[in-house]
């Protein structure tokens, strides 16, 4: 997968991508991540990329014209899958599109800041808005950072055990059963025993049972649609 970002603040994203799985992947072949500086395409002397809204709102907005040519270079290169704006009032990111788009081979990610960016740059470029969740962040670089995090470590190769991205929370909409580790007891506490019989059978049905009440408990809305799916 080829991966661009195009971002304000291009810096954010040296210590997402500043770990060994990541390096490895991208030495595989696996990968490849961009990250472009809005910045290089400003205007003027200042570099200037963004302006206040029309209509007199507080706050400054993303201009068209640095996005517009930066977006234009990279299509002159790629083709792109998904051209994605991270903003708070996209659709809810969610498991399921983790997993639409990490069969993509192309995406461009758009980090708004301020109060957005000119609206006809989502008209006229951007496929899909998304947003990582109800609540207002600064910027987009950490929800990009967010996505990219869901969606990569879904590529087959990049964790190191691939069977244990399918065994994940919210992969098939419960989530996870708890887990445990040496010593079986520590200071009195106990692993439950089923986990100790050697028992596989017997651990699979504990561990479903497990994810299917603790979704019931902390996640009702979940839960309803498993029941139900
Ligand atoms: Cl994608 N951007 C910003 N600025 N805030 C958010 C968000 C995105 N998703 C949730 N809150």
């Amino acid at each position: 997968m080829r991966l661009d970002i195009i971002a304000a603040l291009p810096r954010f994203f040296d210590s997402v991508f500043d770990n060994a799985i990541y390096r490895r992947s991208v030495q595989a072949g696996l990968i490849q991540v961009n990250v472009h500086d809005l910045r290089d395409y400003g205007i003027g002397t200042y570099r200037q990329i963004d302006d206040y809204a029309y209509g007199g709102s507080a706050g400054m907005v993303l201009m068209a014209q640095p996005l517009s040519q930066c977006i234009e270079s990279l299509k002159a290169q790629v083709s792109y899958d998904e051209i994605i704006y991270l903003t708070p009032d996209g659709s809810v990111f969610n498991q399921t599109e983790a997993n639409r788009l990490s069969l993509q081979q192309n995406l461009l990610l758009i980090c708004g800041h301020y109060k957005g960016i000119d609206h006809r740059i989502r008209d006229h470029y951007v496929t899909r808005e998304i947003s990582i969740g109800d609540y207002v962040l600064s910027g987009g670089e950490l929800a990009a950072a967010v996505l990219t995090d869901a969606i990569l470590r879904l590529i087959p190769g990049i964790m190191g055990d691939e069977s244990s991205a399918l065994s994940d929370s919210h992969q098939d909409s419960l989530l996870s059963p708890p887990v445990y580790t040496r010593p079986a007891d520590f200071n009195g506490m106990k692993v439950p025993d089923v986990l100790l019989s050697g028992n596989d059978k017997l651990i699979r049905e504990w561990q479903h049972e497990q994810a299917i009440e603790r979704t019931r408990a902390r996640r009702p809305d979940l839960w309803e649609n498993w029941k139900d799916g």
